[in-house]
């Protein structure tokens, strides 16, 4: 079988294919046939420095072909869509059960797989930003893999006024398409934006600008691993309060709401009130040209790579 992988360091053209053996689940875990897997901005920045070599891929869906020992509520030949921990851009790769959820026969694996990641951070962001019917709504990277799906979960859970970021004004058709009232370019230095609840997935500069922006009483919620600077100052006279959200401690703490926020999101994709957006399907030897989107800040949408 096919599989992506880096033994050096660099940009998108690092990132290889090569030829190994299919391989077997372990005790927990399932074996399945990779039908998409998710290219993530973290992903990108992990190119620069994460240990040598690598295999990326972390979010698939697929069939499931073989399930290793104590699995239960999995069959072989079930369409699932979830998590790994690397190796899932891939033909066949290995994924703790736990970390997977069924998918409904009529959702395509694209779908599935932007939905049960991206789509999961976007929500479990709002929710834990304690998101009320009617509050405004700031979600920064709006074109983003997760960004859009903030832009539209916003508005189907009774956000009042959403507002996005872009860093490119030929972006701002596709997210107010996604729902958003207002677009505004994360390159001014001042945005013009007052909000109850922002959504924040870059750091650095963007998150400074977007603290400016919380209302008093608002709340920010960071979703990126990215250095920023939070001034206490900001948080005192602006009576704002600031939060963190790490997928995997949520899970290690509170799995019971990985659990309800799928559930939740299965609902409001079958009611149309949340729809990925696709921004490309490409091989496993288009790897690199999928990264390459992300670092030209070039993708509308998710970006993904369907064996
Ligand atoms: N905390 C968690 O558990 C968790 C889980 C998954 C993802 N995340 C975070 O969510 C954020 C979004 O991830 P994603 O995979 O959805 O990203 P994505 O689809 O790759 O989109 C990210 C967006 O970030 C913006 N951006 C800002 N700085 C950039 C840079 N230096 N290079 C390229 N793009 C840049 C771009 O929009 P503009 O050009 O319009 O600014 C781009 O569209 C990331 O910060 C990621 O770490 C967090």
């Amino acid at each position: 079988m096919r599989r992506v992988w880096y033994g050096e360091h660099g940009g998108p053209e690092v990132l290889q294919v090569e030829e190994v053996d299919v391989p077997s689940p372990g005790p927990g875990e399932v074996l399945l046939e990779v039908d998409a897997v998710g290219v993530t901005l973290p992903g990108l920045f992990h190119l620069r420095d994460l240990e040598l070599p690598q295999r990326p891929g972390g979010e698939l869906a697929g069939r499931v072909v073989a399930v290793g020992d104590g699995v239960e509520g999995f069959a072989v030949g079930q369409r699932v869509a979830g998590l790994t921990m690397s190796g899932a851009m891939a033909d066949y790769a290995v994924a703790p059960a736990a970390l997977l959820d069924v998918v409904p026969e009529d959702v395509p694996p694209v779908i599935a797989m932007a939905l049960l990641r991206s789509g999961q951070v976007a929500l479990a962001a709002l929710e834990l930003a304690r998101l009320q019917p009617g509050d405004s709504v700031l979600v920064t990277a709006a074109a983003g893999g997760v960004g859009h799906l903030a832009v539209q979960l916003a508005k189907s859970l009774g956000a009042g006024r959403v507002v996005g970021t872009v860093s490119d004004a030929s972006k701002a058709e596709f997210v107010r398409r996604q729902g958003a009232d207002e677009v505004v370019l994360s390159n001014e230095a001042r945005w013009p934006v007052e909000v109850d609840v922002v959504v924040e997935g870059v750091g650095g500069v963007v998150l400074e600008r977007a603290l400016q922006c919380v209302k008093p009483f608002g709340r920010l919620i960071t979703l990126s691993a990215a250095p920023g600077r939070l001034a206490s100052h900001d948080l005192l006279t602006g009576l704002r309060t600031v939060t963190g959200l790490s997928m995997g401690q949520v899970a290690r703490n509170r799995p019971d709401l990985i659990g309800t926020w799928r559930r939740q999101l299965w609902t409001l994709l079958a009611t149309g009130q949340v729809r990925p957006a696709i921004a490309a399907e490409l091989s496993l030897e288009e790897a690199a040209k999928a990264y390459q989107l992300l670092a030209d800040r070039a993708n509308q949408g998710k970006v993904t790579l369907v064996p």
